[in-house]
Order: structure tokens, then C-alpha cells, then sequence
């Protein structure tokens, strides 16, 4: 079929890229993946960022310096792949399941998308500091301590009585553990009482403030953050031992010293929260349509301020003269 719109925008979609695999890439969308070349989603890129529905093709064209021949031949094979934003319908018009069958996708593909962006991806591969990783440690430390009022907040909102025992089980199940953490920043040689009185980077509020905000809007959203920031289902107990003996080799830690993130990873695991969603996947269709498309976005934000935590912890971590852990200001420091 002829792509015929002038005003493009496309469907939600990340590309990946995978260093062992230089020359290609590949678009993900909810419907599909599709594998194309380095150099085709340069392209693509470049002329994505104007493709926002508000510009015509020789805009598109002005504004990225592609000829809108090319622009039109990009489009055409995206328009093929059912990369095009979808027309809107009345949400109520659409089966229920699948708006939830959507809600599970994205959901798994941010979650997806944050393995390879968030900063553990980076520490993980040896391409950051031991301060990104004292900062990483600190901050999860933080967000850990905080996750459980968060739960508490989607608890308090949730209406139906069982989704509320779903999250007084969450919550009694996340609780105190960033025990796990403050025991490996201690075996690296942080005192217990400088960890606990440190305060959070802002994103790392943020995330918390975020969620809090979530919560309340739709309390069964929760489910859908489960699958986004808890460890991915296929993971394996194999996964998380290597991940902890990686950074402690590639950070020139002491043998053992982040043995407590191995086995808060691994406690999650057996807890089964990689799975919540799924398993409570019912309750997602007591979200109202009117809702959707506001959670949707709200979603999406959260996903970005995980990116921002990532980003201001290299920066804050690795800036000389930032105090590490970062204290509080009260009246007496001023
Ligand atoms: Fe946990
Ligand atoms: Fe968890």
C-alpha cells in the first residue's frame, strides 16, 4: 500500500544496538522487531526527530538535510512495517484485553530497553568509574529504602480488597531491603552512619516522587512497574553471580564485598516479582479507559528518570569536590 501521510509520526519505537554486532541495529515497536542496518537507522534517526506530526515532508527534509526522495523511501518501508502511529479510536471501542495485552508489552519493553540504557548496563560492560559505581551503590541504597512507601501508596489506593493483600504482601516482601546495600557499602569501607544520614540524588527522588504519583493515579499500575524495574523473567541465579563477580573484578573490589547485591537479586528472583504482573494480570482490567493514556505516559516518564538517574550519577559520582555520599543542607550548613 501507497504511504500517503504528509504530516508523519510514528509508532513508539527504540533501536538497539549490540557492540558485538557493529553494523546492525534494530527497531523495536510493541507489534515487532525488525532488524535493519546501522547505516539505515542513522537515517532513520536523524529524520525522526522531526517526525513529531506537526512537520511536513520538506520541513522534515529542511530541518535533517535528507532529500525528501530519501525521507519518502524511509517512510514508505516503515509505513510497510506498521511503524505509523495508529489513527485514535475511542479506547472503549477496543477489546479490553488487548489494552492490557499492550500495557504487559510495553511495559516488558522499557524494562527491556532500561537493561541496556540504565547505569548498571555500563558498569556491567567495565566502560564506567568505581565512583559511577559507589554512586550506583548509594543510590540504589536509597530507592530500595523508599520503594516500600511507594508500594504502600498503590496499597492505599488500590480499591479491590485482593490487589490490596497482592500489595501488603509486595510491600512486606521489599521491606528493609536496603540492608543489602548498606552491607556492601560498609564491607567498602563507608561507616553505617555516614550511609544512613547521606540523602539521594534528585533523580533518584524523583523516581520516588514519580511513582508515588502513579500510584495514586492508577494503584494497578504498580503491576506494570514490577515488570519494568524488577529482574527480567528469563534471568537465571547464574546471572546475578556474574554480575556481581564483574564489578567487583573490573572495579578492583575486595572478593566478595558486593556478595549482599548477588543475593538481594537473588531473593527478589525466588520471590517471584519478576513474574507479579503476569500473575495479576486480572486486576489490570479494572483500569478505566480514561485512564489509559495518561498512565501510558506517566509510565514512560518513570522509564526517563531512571535514564536521568543514570546520567546525573556519572556526573555527580565522577565531579571533584562533590561530597561522596551526598550530605543533606539544613540550617546550620548554611
Ligand atoms: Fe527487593
Ligand atoms: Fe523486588
Amino acid at each position: 500500500m501507497q504511504y500517503l501521510q504528509s504530516n508523519p509520526k510514528f509508532r513508539h519505537n527504540l533501536i538497539f544496538t549490540y557492540s558485538d554486532k557493529p553494523k546492525e541495529a534494530y527497531i523495536v515497536a510493541s507489534h515487532s522487531t525488525f532488524q535493519v542496518s546501522q547505516k539505515d537507522a542513522q537515517e532513520f534517526l536523524k529524520i525522526r526527530s522531526f517526525c513529531t506530526g506537526y512537520n511536513e515532508i520538506s520541513a522534515i527534509s529542511e530541518k535533517s538535510g535528507i532529500s525528501t526522495k530519501k525521507i519518502n523511501k524511509i517512510l514508505q518501508s516503515l509505513y510497510d512495517a506498521d511503524m505509523f502511529r495508529r489513527p485514535a479510536r475511542n479506547l472503549t471501542l477496543i477489546d479490553k484485553s488487548e489494552i492490557v495485552n499492550q500495557l504487559l508489552v510495553l511495559s516488558k519493553m522499557w524494562g527491556k530497553q532500561l537493561e541496556e540504557t540504565y547505569i548498571a548496563a555500563d558498569l556491567n560492560a567495565g566502560d564506567s568509574t568505581k565512583n559511577s559505581l559507589i554512586g550506583w551503590l548509594f543510590e540504589t541504597y536509597h530507592y530500595i529504602k523508599n520503594f516500600p512507601q511507594a508500594i504502600w501508596t498503590a496499597y492505599k489506593y488500590a480499591a479491590d480488597t485482593e490487589l490490596k493483600n497482592v500489595y501488603a504482601e509486595y510491600y512486606r516482601q521489599e521491606q528493609g531491603h536496603e540492608k543489602f546495600i548498606l552491607e556492601c557499602l560498609i564491607r567498602l569501607g563507608f561507616k553505617q552512619d555516614e550511609i544512613v544520614n547521606s540523602i539521594p540524588l534528585v533523580a533518584t527522588r524523583l523516581i520516588c516522587l514519580m511513582m508515588d504519583e502513579l500510584f495514586k493515579y492508577c494503584p494497578e499500575s504498580l503491576l506494570l512497574i514490577a515488570n519494568i524495574i524488577e529482574s527480567n523473567e528469563d534471568s537465571t541465579l547464574d546471572d546475578f553471580r556474574s554480575f556481581r563477580l564483574s564489578l567487583e573484578k573490573k572495579y578492583s573490589l575486595p572478593d566478595g564485598s558486593l556478595i549482599a547485591l548477588q543475593k538481594h537479586s537473588e531473593l527478589d528472583y525466588q520471590l517471584g516479582h519478576a513474574s507479579l504482573a503476569k500473575k495479576h494480570e486480572k486486576f489490570l482490567y479494572n483500569i478505566t479507559c480514561e485512564k489509559i493514556h495518561i498512565l501510558i505516559n506517566l509510565i514512560h516518564d518513570i522509564k526517563h528518570a531512571f535514564d536521568a538517574q543514570s546520567m546525573e550519577i556519572k556526573e555527580y559520582y565522577n565531579q571533584v569536590g562533590n561530597y561522596i555520599p551526598r550530605q543533606p543542607v539544613d540550617y546550620f550548613s548554611i
